[in-house]
């Protein structure tokens, strides 16, 4: 006779042999991978982690569509540009849901835009695009702001006296100054303490998405939630961010002037009412804070990392910043820079576009969900499956680049020094989930890179010699903390 424990363990033994029976049957029908291991799957082949090199490897393994296991969910990977291109552009709207069980989607708590699905997402999506054009992106009115941020970043690194300093705080307060202006329609002072506790609560976040916990609760989310470690973290920081957008918010309710809305948050505010007898209508003001935590995350951490790069780049490649230099002192007479200018600038703008390629910032991308049953080359994947568009894979696909593993401004030129985009250029993704943002980063970058390489050339400090270009792995690629010198021209 078997004692109570003993049977307990048998049926707990039966119930694990099941379900492990389950994930074998279910990958015969997925594309090849690594055979999961009974509960983890692939975790341990992964490291806990979606590392764009893990990921390389296992493509060179299984090839360009492969399967891993986050514990018991699968994982369909589509690596380089033509399999990232057969699933989320030509099946751009299938493969449009996000994942319903996983940290981000918990952190965000399935709201807003970045991680919502179905109807609230379009809603959202289409309020936060049209939104963004109403402030007037692609128009004068937020270029100016950008110029105006441009020309007090230029004026904070004139203070630094060519000596060395870490160039990154002075960065994240100019990207974060332009969404600020966009959402909460005002700018901070650099020394402001909310403005430091915002932007380390951005910096705690993505490192925790990034992280083994992270992967650890995308694949046991009912048991993670509960337990105490460093992902809490990433919670309370989310809080933070919330709670301040909730005080703007009440500030706005009583401040703002229905017929002139100055920002995001009175924009969605005038939504709520106008829809407020629509049975359908997202619009509320759950969503509301949402849509703002997720343009101000997403909105700085990725265009700053990106101008971290640049500069880094400048002092590794000294030639190609003599080389941006020249052109612009060729071809630019202006005293502000427009996002117009690039036209005349190709050799400025394939560095730019080379640097959000090589940079890499956004790594592997953000998983996606198919949101029917669909085909992918000779796989059937079913609904809910999770995919993700591998996209350091298209950026260094060697089929597309003239040297995928080398920083060169070549890539975006033709023989004539004009400049030549490329289809695998997919920094901001792809698909009806390509970046919300990408129009705003790209006159960001190229007005703030342009305005700092007009005005100063950038050394490495006394006695440095080497350039460490290698990434340090987040939920973005981002350099190492580094010091440069900026000497007035
Ligand atoms: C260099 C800067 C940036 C890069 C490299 C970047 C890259 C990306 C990538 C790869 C995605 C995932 C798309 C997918 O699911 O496949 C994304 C999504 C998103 N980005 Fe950006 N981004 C940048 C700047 C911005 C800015 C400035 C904003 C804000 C205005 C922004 C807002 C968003 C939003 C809201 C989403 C979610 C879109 C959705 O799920 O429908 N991004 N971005």
């Amino acid at each position: 006779m078997l004692s109570f424990f003993e049977l307990l363990l048998l049926l707990l033994s039966c119930l694990f042999t099941l379900k492990y029976l389950k994930v074998i049957w279910v990958t015969r029908r997925l594309p090849p991978g690594p055979i999961p291991f009974p509960v983890i799957g692939n975790l341990w082949t992964l490291s806990f982690k979606l590392h764009p090199e893990t990921l390389k490897k296992l493509a060179e393994s299984y090839g360009s569509i492969y399967t891993v296991w986050l514990g018991e969910t699968p994982l369909v990977v589509l690596n380089g540009y033509k399999a990232v291109k057969d699933g989320i552009v030509s099946h751009s709207e299938v493969l449009s849901g996000r994942p319903v069980a996983s940290f981000l989607r918990d952190l965000l708590r399935g709201r807003g835009i970045v991680m919502a699905n179905g109807h609230m997402w379009k809603q959202q999506r289409r309020f936060g695009l049209m939104t963004l054009r109403n402030l007037g992106l692609g128009k004068s009115v937020l270029e100016s702001q950008i110029q105006e941020e441009a020309r007090c970043m230029a004026d904070l690194f004139t203070a630094k006296k060519g000596e060395p300093f870490d160039p990154s705080l002075i960065l994240d307060h100019a990207v974060t100054n332009v969404i600020s202006a966009v959402v909460y329609g005002h700018r901070f002072s650099i020394d402001d303490v909310t403005f430091k506790e915002l932007i380390n609560c951005n910096h705690c976040i993505v490192e925790n998405i990034g992280s083994t916990w992270a992967r650890m609760y995308d694949a046991f989310p009912w048991l993670m939630k509960h337990i105490p470690g460093p992902h809490q973290a990433a919670f309370r920081h989310m809080n933070y961010l919330n709670q301040y957008t909730k005080k703007e918010i009440e500030i706005h309710k009583q401040t703002r002037l229905s017929e002139e809305p100055q920002d995001v948050i009175d924009y969605y505010l005038a939504q709520i009412e106008k829809s407020k007898n629509e049975v359908d209508s997202t619009f509320n003001e759950e969503n509301l804070m949402s849509v703002i935590t997720d343009l101000f995350g997403a909105g700085s951490e990725t265009t700053s990392t990106s101008l971290l790069w640049a500069l880094l780049y400048m002092v590794a490649y000294p030639d190609i910043q003599h080389k941006v230099h020249k052109e612009l002192d060729i071809v630019f007479d202006g005293s502000k820079l427009y996002y117009e200018d690039r036209k005349h600038l190709p050799y400025t703008n394939a560095v730019i576009h080379e640097i959000l390629r090589y940079g890499n910032i956004a790594a592997v991308g953000i998983p996606r969900t198919c949101i029917k049953d669909f085909k992918v080359r000779n796989y059937s994947l079913q609904k809910d499956t999770m995919v993700l568009a591998n996209l350091d894979s298209v950026l260094y696909d060697p089929q597309y680049w003239k040297t995928p593993n080398q920083f060169n401004p070549q890539n975006f030129l033709d023989s004539d020094g004009n400049f030549l985009m490329n289809e695998a250029f997919m920094p901001f993704s792809a698909g009806s989930r390509v970046c919300l943002g990408e129009q705003l980063a790209r006159t960001e970058l190229f007005i703030f890179f342009g305005t700092l390489m007009r005005s100063f050339s950038f050394h490495l400090p006394e006695g440095v010699t080497e350039v460490n270009t290698k990434y340090v792995y987040k939920m973005t690629l981002q350099p190492h903390p580094y010091k440069i010198c900026a000497v007035p021209r």
